[in-house]
Formats: structure tokens, C-alpha cells, sequence
């Protein structure tokens, strides 16, 4: 099974289990991870933003200009700004590396 690595607000490396098919908010939900959602992958929030790691940025291919709306609205956005709803696990993906924004 594939893992990502969560990078949590104070700097802890969380190594998980990342199964194919589920979205970095439902894996960091698995694990307990302290990462929002708060409208369940539906593009109406963005309190599942997640900064990635830049190596892995290119791999995610550019987010949907719905993505793109929501994110502008994300305390703390950078470069490789992403939602978490909308980031779905492959075996490609294999090694993500996201971290959380600071607290906001
Ligand atoms: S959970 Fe609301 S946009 Fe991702």
C-alpha cells in the first residue's frame, strides 16, 4: 500500500498508510490528523488546505479552477497551495508529502 508523510503544524513527520482511492483529507482523518474538511470534499470550504512538498507539486497536475476559487479564500496560501478534498491517492503518489498551514 502506498504511505504520504503529513508534516503537522509543529513540525512532527507523520509516515501513514495512504490507501489508493481515498483523498489526503480522508487519510489524514484515518490517522487522526488535525486537517479540517469541513464540508467533506465538497468544494465549499477550505479548511482542508494542504501545502505540498514542491517535488511532489508537479506530479498533482494543476487544481480545477473550482480548486483554484476555494483556495483563494485559504488562510496562509502558498505557491503549492492545495485542498486536501481534492487530492486522490495513487500508487504514483507513493511518497506525497504535504504540510499543514499554519494555524488559521
Ligand atoms: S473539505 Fe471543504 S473544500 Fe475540501
Amino acid at each position: 500500500m502506498p504511505k504520504m508523510t503529513f508534516i503537522e503544524r509543529d513540525g512532527t513527520r507523520r509516515d501513514v498508510d495512504a490507501p489508493v482511492g481515498l483523498s489526503v483529507l480522508e487519510i489524514a482523518h484515518k490517522h487522526d490528523i488535525d486537517l479540517e474538511g469541513a464540508c467533506e470534499g465538497s468544494l465549499a470550504c477550505a479548511t482542508c488546505h494542504v501545502v505540498v512538498d514542491p517535488d511532489w507539486a508537479a506530479k498533482l497536475g494543476t487544481p480545477t479552477d473550482d480548486e483554484e476559487d476555494m483556495l483563494d479564500l485559504a488562510f496562509g496560501l502558498e505557491k503549492t497551495s492545495r485542498l486536501g478534498c481534492q487530492i486522490v491517492m495513487t500508487d504514483a503518489l507513493d511518497g506525497l508529502t504535504v504540510r499543514l498551514p499554519k494555524a488559521g
